[in-house]
């Protein structure tokens, strides 16, 4: 980032000439890293640099800044540059004002600090146009120990008429370097956050959304930048961003002719242009911002800490082993099936039951995915004793109970749509696509979200015995329109959609603190820290061979915590893939989340019944560690020798949990060797392997105690040579 600098000073020597004292620094800081800034009153604010704090606070001041004189420079890298003056790039704000003028030019006009709390540092930058009574102010929160800065933007209009609102980001960043590798995570149904990384071209390259709903299933608005060579796990240079939204996104990565990076994220303006009355106010969502100079691991493990603390409900607390229904019943149970499913799920230790899809409806009973969505209302003839006493069985057998819903969404055949089809989601007269059978409802309405609203109280107040919901939402937009909207408006819908969902949510989270909440969108596909902050954990994907985990939690578990990650035992053959594999390989991957399982569990029988009760009984050892320790990736899934292995390691360090999966054949290299990380090399620690299935052991060294630093330069070697072989080991302080 130095680069970034040099390149200031030098553009700034060919328009000005001048060195100059007078600028104001501001600098936006964690515990070790920062941002700076300079500003002088009308003039624009200057991007200087983003990365490792400085030893001296005020080196830059000390260094001097060759002054700036005119803020439309094209040279030097504005804070937030809108489109006007001499600015190439895409803009990170673009305004039609009310008299049709199109281009927009900001200039300092303040800023102020204050501290939020012991933790939480907010800075707001203040801008305004050189002519125009637009203010624009952008907002800071420093998170001091968690080294995460959220940036977001509001936009205010003092003109006498509305202005229209064309690109509006939530944070802009230029980086200079010898080269770019952008990591991003694209995906699909049951294949969600698939890892890509390429190098960057001059040119740019877009990651976007328009799905609004589902928007995570095909690319994530979560992203690493390294600096100069591909991203490292422990070494190197790595920006990273994910934003904090629900619905549409656009993450552009502009290479210049000057060679700087120019990252710009927030909504995707596609189709977006706000109309912003007088006196009006907009804000995008927060950027969620944070940087290493050791490698993308410690931009895991700061996104990690920062989410169990700001960006998850109850992430000071152990996660209960779930038994849900879905896999195990589908659409098919009564009574019996599912007080069955509960007995045999207490037996082997599982925490709590989720009853899913499939309760609800009758006069258009959801016996399938064709028929009665919206209609939340126990079906009778399934479950004559209604939800209590499910609930109340449950509770019996020592298990807590949840229940699935879909409240934004609408099947034709429904109660619902006939009562209410200015709700649905249209595009005038057209006709409206159905997806999986629905329709969605349109949340912009503040009657809609009423209903979601309720549909979510009455459901939780079908028994004081529910403890979680499971929120599902199983189709995108396409064909957007709105009836709530007026005609000049429809191009508010992406906005004001998400914006309704967060008020539900809001709404939702006042009444019902407690409660918890999995986020599930056909699997991953609403997998971002904006929705994330209402809910408990997420469901990664409807893709639960142990297989495709590996590789989906891995891209997950980039930006978002094991405490967080669902991860279920199916059966074999997997009903997603048809793959066939281990009893304890399923258990090995899944246990590296928040284990649950999504089978039959009176299928599980004979030698298979104890090895899965021991592992759940060693999963709640582990947990702690798994759920609040620091992860250290070890080998990836992507490198080429087909093997992978991570650890948890507890803050103490004084516990660590390590897995290692076999993914190929390995001719005659069986054993794989690891060098373990995030240890004390001071501590002598204990090595027990866990689910130990049929007497064989792959970790058999004699020795069972070793030296942190030992483990950490020499590392140990686990006998995996077999696809689908795998190892589990507890690694405790002696
Ligand atoms: C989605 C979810 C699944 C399940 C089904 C029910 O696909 O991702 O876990 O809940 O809906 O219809």
């Amino acid at each position: 980032m130095r680069r970034i600098v040099i390149s200031v000073l030098f553009f700034c020597t060919i328009t000005a000439g001048v060195f100059s004292q007078t600028r104001e620094v501001i600098e936006v800081e964690t515990n070790d890293l920062s941002m700076i800034f300079s500003a002088s009153r009308n003039e624009s604010v200057v991007f200087h640099y983003w990365g490792n704090k400085f030893s001296k606070s005020s080196a830059f001041k000390n260094n001097g800044f060759r002054e700036h004189p005119d803020a439309n420079q094209d040279a030097a890298s504005q804070l937030y540059p809108a489109y006007g003056g001499k600015l190439f790039l895409n803009p990170a704000l673009r305004i039609t004002h009310n008299d049709g003028v199109l281009t927009t030019e900001l200039v300092y006009a303040g800023s102020e600090k204050k501290s939020l709390d012991a933790n939480r540092v907010e800075t707001i930058i203040r801008l305004k146009d050189k002519l125009y009574p637009i203010f624009v102010d952008v907002h800071f929160v420093a998170y001091q120990k968690e080294n995460i800065i959220c940036q977001s933007v509001t936009v205010l209009n003092e003109e006498k008429k509305s202005i229209s609102i064309e690109n509006f980001a939530s944070s802009y960043i230029p980086l200079h370097a010898q080269s770019y590798y952008l990591t991003h995570f694209h995906g699909t149904w049951a294949a969600e956050m698939q890892m890509k990384e390429e190098k960057l071209t001059p040119g740019i390259k877009v990651i976007e959304s328009k799905k609004e709903v589902r928007t995570t299933q095909s690319e994530s608005p979560s992203f690493l930048l390294a600096l100069n060579g591909p991203a490292q796990e422990n070494t190197g240079e790595v920006y990273a961003g994910s934003l904090a939204w629900s619905g549409n996104f656009a993450l552009s990565f502009e290479f210049d002719e000057r060679g700087v990076l120019n990252i710009l994220g927030g909504m995707n303006p596609f189709a977006s242009t706000y109309h912003l009355q007088p006196k009006q106010k907009l804000q995008t969502p927060e950027m969620v911002l944070t940087y290493s100079s050791n490698g993308k691991g410690q931009i895991s493990r700061n996104f990690h800490d920062w989410s169990r603390k700001y960006a998850l409900q109850h992430g000071d607390k152990i996660r209960p082993i779930i038994l849900n229904s879905w896999e195990g019943a589908y659409f098919n149970f009564d009574e019996k099936i599912l007080t069955d499913m509960m007995d045999n799920a207490a037996n082997f230790g599982i925490e709590m039951f989720v009853l899913d899809d499939g309760w609800f409806g009758n006069k258009y009973p959801r016996n399938g995915d064709n028929a009665g969505l919206g209609d939340w209302q126990v079906n009778q003839k399934k479950l004559p004793h209604g939800i209590g006493y499910l609930a109340d069985h449950a509770v019996s057998k020592g298990l807590k109970f949840g229940i699935w819903i879909e409240p934004e969404m609408v099947n034709p055949e429904s109660e619902l749509a006939r009562k209410h089809p200015e709700w649905v989601v249209k595009s005038g007269k057209r006709d409206i696509l159905p997806i999986r059978n629905q329709w969605l409802l349109d949340l912009s309405n503040p009657q809609v979200q009423d209903f979601v609203f309720n549909t979510f109280d009455q459901v939780v107040s079908m028994s004081p015995n529910i403890s979680y919901i499971k929120w599902d939402a199983n189709r995108h937009v396409d064909n957007v329109g709105s009836e709530y909207l007026s005609k000049e408006n429809q191009t508010h819908f992406w906005y004001d959609y998400v914006k309704g969902l967060y008020s539900v949510y809001d709404r939702i989270r006042a009444k019902y603190p407690d409660i918890e909440i999995q986020l599930c969108s056909s699997g991953g596909g609403r997998l971002d820290f904006g929705a994330l902050k209402y809910h408990d954990e997420f469901w990664p994907s409807d893709n639960t061979n142990p297989l495709n985990r590996i590789f989906i939690q891995y891209g997950s578990n980039t930006f978002f915590p094991a405490i967080a990650t669902a991860a279920h035992v199916s059966t074999s053959p997997n009903h997603q893939t048809g793959m066939m594999l281990p009893l304890k390989f399923r258990f090995d991957v899944a246990m590296s989340g928040r284990l649950g399982m999504e089978l039959q569990p009176k299928d599980i029988v004979g030698d298979d019944y104890e090895f899965a009760r021991n592992a759940i009984k060693d999963y709640k050892h582990i947990r702690p560690i798994v759920q609040f320790g620091d992860l250290y990736r070890i080998i990836s899934p992507y490198d080429e020798n087909g093997w992978s292995s991570l650890m948890y390691v507890s803050k103490d360090k004084k516990q660590a949990v390590y897995f290692a999966y076999s993914l190929k054949y390995h001719d005659r290299t069986t054993f794989f060797e690891n060098k373990l990380n995030g240890l004390d090399p001071n501590k002598n620690y204990k090595i027990t392997e866990l689910n130990i299935k049929s007497g064989h052991h792959a970790f058999n060294e004699d020795v069972k105690i070793f030296n942190g630093d030992y483990l950490m330069k020499v590392g140990i070697g686990v006998n995996l040579g077999n696809p689908f072989e795998s190892a589990v080991l507890l690694v405790e302080e002696d």
